[in-house]
């Protein structure tokens, strides 16, 4: 089965439901009885655990709002035997619709070809390639502070989260900041088209149109990019990525449209997301912040714990390769699964009880948000890397900060977004 529901790492997310003035309870979104679960639901994406909680328990596996072809999986044992095998849950083409017309490269590759095209990239996102990097991102998460500091109050969503981690990867790939507003419109348009076209919002076959026209305009960008990168190619990772050879020959030009159309959305997101889920979390959590500030060689453990708890990335899209039986529920060739990478990473059966909080100290944290087996993300470093450092530099600058009086955070499914975050500290 083809399907227009998410996949990973960009996600579109589902209409967004009318405003209630009473938050409705994350649990109600799992039909234990009927064996269904909403995870779109904006009351999910805005406090999930609850959520997961009820979906292992009830169902592990559950069908997406009823349709009988969909399988939602839970367990954090059942979430990494899946996405370990590609035989049987694969990555191909029809597991996700986001305005592409062929493979994304290597998101749709299953093993063993993918493989290749790891071989290609990865060592151009290694550390040692990032180190070099350091004082200059510093010194950008510092020109940023100071533009909100002195106010006391700030919505680092628009101010901090987006800016920071954008110019951060467009520098890198050699592409102009200056043309940010186009990328995050692209984005917007393929992962929450409903954010920029609100008249979308319950209309999947408007989204879609939307998603593929965005797709067009990406195609035709990197195809202009992508041939000048190979002629006079820079030290851009696009243009180390065109050098490379897949198989001993150059990828091809397809090739690379395949993986720019992928790479920029991968890039341009997901940081943000998991900044906004920290720093939301880290206003109201006063021991976890307070331990960072006195010791920020504690930060890195720090954000290996709320990419655990918080999840930004809440599910992986899979497509059945071959009949499979999973807790007596059969899935047929072509049925879509949804990997609940945050349920598994909240499982007290890994975990332990704490599962639902975010504690400092864990002696092992296998958490799964960057995904697993051979599509395992492969921006972790540099989102490590650009989280560190922000991190690090706020909390020298704002130790101290809380989310505004009477704000109510609201997340975004799919990709948890914060839609504005409203943070403020004593100015000075
Ligand atoms: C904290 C930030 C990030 C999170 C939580 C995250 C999460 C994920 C997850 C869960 C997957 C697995 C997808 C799957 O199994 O279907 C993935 C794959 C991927 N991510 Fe990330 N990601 C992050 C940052 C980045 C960045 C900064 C980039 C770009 C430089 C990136 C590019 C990719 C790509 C290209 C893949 C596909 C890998 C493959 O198929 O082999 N991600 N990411």
């Amino acid at each position: 089965m083809t399907t227009t529901q998410p996949d990973s790492p960009v996600q579109p997310d589902s209409p967004v439901q009318p405003d209630s003035p009473v938050q409705p309870d994350p649990r109600d979104a799992v039909d234990g009885a009927e064996r269904s679960a909403n995870p779109y639901l904006p009351e999910v994406a805005s406090c999930p655990v609850p959520f997961y909680e009820a979906l292992r328990e009830q169902c592990p596996v559950a069908s997406l709002s009823g349709l009988a072809n969909t399988h939602i999986l839970s367990r954090y044992d059942d979430v990494k035997f899946a996405l370990q095998h590609p035989e049987i849950f694969s990555s191909a083409l029809e597991a996700v619709d986001i305005g592409q017309t062929r493979p994304l490269i290597p998101l749709q590759i299953d093993p063993p070809e993918h493989a290749k095209y790891r071989r290609v990239i990865d060592p151009h996102l290694a550390l040692k390639h990032l180190l070099p990097l350091e004082e200059e991102t510093r010194a950008l998460v510092n020109e940023i502070i100071d533009t909100f500091i002195d106010d006391g109050s700030i919505d680092a969503h628009a101010a901090f989260t987006i800016p920071l981690p954008t110019t951060v990867f467009l520098k890198l790939c050699g592409l102009p900041v200056e043309n940010l507003e186009m990328y995050l419109a692209w984005k917007d348009n393929i992962i929450r088209p409903q954010v920029r076209h609100p008249e979308v919002a319950f209309d999947p076959d408007a989204a879609k149109r939307i998603r593929h026209e965005t797709g067009a305009a990406i195609y035709a960008f990197f195809d202009e990019i992508i041939a000048e990168r190979r002629l006079n190619p820079g030290d851009d990772v696009i243009s180390r990525f065109a050098l490379g050879e897949v198989d001993g020959e150059r990828m091809t030009h397809e090739q690379m449209l395949d993986l720019g159309f992928l790479f920029i959305l991968g890039g341009l997101d997901t940081v943000t997301s998991t900044l906004d889920c920290a720093l939301a979390h880290l206003a109201d959590d006063d021991v976890m912040r307070q331990a960072i500030v006195d010791d920020p060689s504690r930060i890195p453990d720090a954000i290996e714990e709320l990419l655990r708890l918080h999840t930004p990335v809440m599910q992986v899209l899979r497509v059945v390769a071959q009949p499979f039986e999973l807790h007596g529920i059969e899935m047929e060739v072509g049925d879509t699964v949804m990997v609940m990478i945050g349920a598994s990473n909240t499982d007290p059966t890994e975990f332990g009880e704490s599962a639902g909080v975010g504690l400092l100290d864990r002696d092992v944290n296998r958490h799964l948000a960057f995904g697993g087996g051979a599509h395992r993300c492969l921006g972790s470093h540099l989102a490590r890397f650009e989280l560190r450092i922000a991190l690090e530099e706020w909390h020298k600058r704002i130790p101290h900060y809380r989310v505004a009086d009477g704000a109510v955070l609201e997340f975004s499914p799919g990709i948890r977004e914060a839609s504005s975050l409203p943070l403020v500290w004593a100015a000075t």
